[in-house]
């Protein structure tokens, strides 16, 4: 049974129930049982210690997933754990007969959701909603989801309509570098912060394979292209291309190299972020031909002559 702590007797109440404290301490003083909850609703007495306490042996542990009930609750490794992503592991919690059985894990919430939609006669809708604190993984958390979507619901038939679901899954994954090129930007909490929001859409068929996807952004700090507050940067489509472009587009964008911006500082700062080329393949395999990029591109040299506050008029 879980028990709020609601004081600090040392007395046994009218049951003979041990007092909170002791509990508490108890709880406390027992380190390989924190290790092993895996749902926070076990930890008994629940209170920020206890909690904080089961997470952090947890992560001590290198364990990051816990349930919290129907709740996941995902702590940021802060370091590279490629087995945890790994495309076996999808298929262990895909293949399966009760996923809930296994590990707390990011997949485990894209599988129940997916078996959700599946199960039913009449398929309804299923939203993850996925939220934290600046930095806290959301950003990851999402494009795990979209990984695990993109191996487990493109499992067609035919040759043909494996070349479809392919196409589809490599736009779905390809959509994550450039909305982060164009709308995220190295804040002090997150070298790769999300300055907007989304609602990301994956569309299935009457079998549960994938047919689609839609993203809707709201709420882009737009603020962030004319103004950054000291230390942080401005979104990194800015410095990919003051970075990448090659010598003829420096000419035709009049960006002579290691030319200074005020508006875009920082840009010392060498993040895996700033990679143009990543932003431009993943374009071109999302349908936006060379010539049209080129013209986005030209809008984005327009904005930075204006952040250095040249005056020339726009070509
Ligand atoms: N599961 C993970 N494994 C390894 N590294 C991670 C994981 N989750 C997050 N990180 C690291 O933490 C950084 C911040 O995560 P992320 O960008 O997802 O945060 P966020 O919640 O989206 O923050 P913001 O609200 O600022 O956009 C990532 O760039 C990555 O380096
Ligand atoms: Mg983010």
């Amino acid at each position: 049974m879980l028990q709020q702590v609601n004081g600090h007797s040392s007395n046994p109440d009218a049951h003979g129930r041990k007092p909170l404290r002791e509990d508490l301490q108890e709880f406390l003083g027992q380190d390989a049982p924190l290790l092993l909850l895996d749902d926070l609703t076990k930890v008994n007495p629940v209170t920020l210690e206890t909690v904080l306490r089961c997470l952090q042996a947890r992560y001590m542990a290198d364990t990051f997933y816990t349930n919290a009930g129907c709740t996941l609750v995902a702590l940021n490794p802060f370091k590279p754990v490629p087995q945890l992503y790994s495309p076996e592991l999808m298929r262990q919690y895909h293949a399966a007969p009760q996923p809930q059985k296994l590990k707390p894990h990011i997949f485990g919430v894209g599988e129940q959701t997916y078996r959700n939609v599946k199960s039913l006669i009449e398929p309804v809708n299923q939203s993850i909603v996925v939220s934290g604190e600046s930095g806290a993984g959301k950003t990851w958390t999402s494009r795990c989801l979209m990984k695990f979507y993109a191996v487990v619901a493109a499992s067609p038939t035919s040759w043909e309509s494996h070349r479809i679901a392919e196409r589809i899954e490599q736009r779905i994954l390809n959509s994550n570098p450039v909305m982060e090129a164009f709308g995220n930007a190295c804040t002090l909490r997150n070298n790769n912060s999300s300055r907007f929001g989304k609602f990301i859409q994956l569309q299935l068929n009457r079998t549960q394979q994938m047919t689609g996807a839609a993203v809707q952004t709201y709420l882009l700090e737009k603020t962030r292209v004319a103004y950054q507050a000291s230390s942080e940067r401005n979104f990194h489509i800015f410095y990919q291309i003051c970075k990448g472009a090659n010598a003829d587009e420096r000419l035709q964008w009049h960006l002579p190299e290691g030319a200074a911006f005020s508006w875009l500082p920082n840009p010392e700062r060498t993040l895996e972020e700033d990679c143009f080329e990543v932003t431009r393949e993943a374009m071109l395999h999302l349908g936006i031909s060379a010539p049209t990029q080129n013209n986005i591109f030209k809008v984005r040299r327009k904005a930075v002559l204006v952040l250095r506050g040249d005056r020339q008029p726009f070509s």
